[in-house]
């Protein structure tokens, strides 16, 4: 609103009427409270974060230029032979360090592109459970490293969405990366895809690991947010954010259990929609011709 002396403020109205008991009425009481500042503050809120958001994206682009230079300087090296068992060494450290490096700057960028609403999903029938088997393989050197046993139940029926499977082999190796190096070594990991009656299919991954505590429970899907004593991890806090935004892009849902009891740990489900199975030669009997 605008005051006689020019000001612009920013007001919260509440208007009330006052009624007689025969319920005429009588008149209001209107209540102006003055959120200007308020207004301000979350304004400049906003507008924080918004350039946050640009400094990253920023950064990750700048700092993912020089990697791939870096990664072809270090396979010229391989390729020419190593001098020494001390060359080898130290190039396959730098090897290491620089995927483990890319993996960083590629999470930091695809977390910008989603927050601007610049990804683009490559659509097509992705089968889950040959998806959920890929996964399972990616993650496998690091199940095997912490000592952890891994199973897998898959249905027999075959569970096809509608999705980018470069994307979805995303979600669910994050889903299996963090199960693999939260948990202690030797650890248990179960992977199950379920197909549900609602025409969904879901994907599990349950480990037995610290598991999450209640507290953190509900911001755990969000940027940044890592456990108290993962700071040191090597990650972000980014792996599960990316996966909630990726599995909305598919119009579908992730959810965590967990009772955050050592031992008991945690279970990741994500939920997709199945695209509607081809009609099968016994259902085009039945329907009638043309
Ligand atoms: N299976 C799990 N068991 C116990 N804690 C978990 C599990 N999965 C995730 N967490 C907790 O949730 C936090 C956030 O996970 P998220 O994957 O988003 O980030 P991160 O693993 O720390 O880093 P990044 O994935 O970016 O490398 C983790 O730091 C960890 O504390
Ligand atoms: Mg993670």
């Amino acid at each position: 609103m605008e005051r006689p002396d020019g000001r612009h403020l920013t007001v919260l109205a509440h208007a009330n009427p006052i009624c007689a008991e025969t319920g005429e009425l009588l008149g209001a009481v209107n209540v102006l409270v003055d959120i200007t500042e308020r207004k301000r503050g979350e304004d400049a809120l906003q507008k924080a974060d918004r350039n946050k958001n640009e400094f990253l994206a920023t950064l990750a682009h700048e700092l993912r230029n020089p990697l791939a230079p870096i990664a072809n300087a270090l396979e010229v090296m391989k390729r020419a032979g190593d001098a020494s068992p001390v060359a080898a060494e130290s190039r396959e450290i730098a090897e290491r360090q620089l995927r483990h490096m890319v993996r960083l700057v590629d999470d930091l960028l695809d977390v910008g592109r989603i927050t601007a609403g610049k990804i683009t999903l490559d659509l097509q029938p992705v089968a889950l459970g040959g998806l959920v088997h890929d996964a399972v393989e990616m993650v496998a050197p690091l199940v095997d490293q912490r000592g952890h046993v891994l199973t897998l139940a898959l249905p027999d029926a075959p569970a096809v969405v509608s999705g980018d499977r470069a994307r979805l082999l995303q979600v669910v190796s994050n889903l299996l990366n963090n199960a693999a190096r939260y948990t202690p070594p030797g650890g248990r990991i179960h992977v199950e895809l379920r197909i549900l009656d609602s025409g969904g299919a879901e994907i599990s991954v349950r480990d037995n690991g610290p598991g999450i505590p209640s507290h953190q429970l509900k911001d755990i899907f969000n940027i940044f947010v890592q456990g108290e004593h993962n700071s040191e991890s090597g990650g972000l806090g980014l792996g599960l954010s990316l996966v909630q935004q990726l599995v909305t892009l598919h119009r579908g849902a992730v959810s965590v259990f967990s009772t955050g009891q050592p031992g008991e740990g945690s279970e990741f489900v994500v939920r997709f929609p199945l695209m509607r199975a081809p009609p099968s030669d016994a259902d085009r009997a039945v329907l009638p011709p043309g």
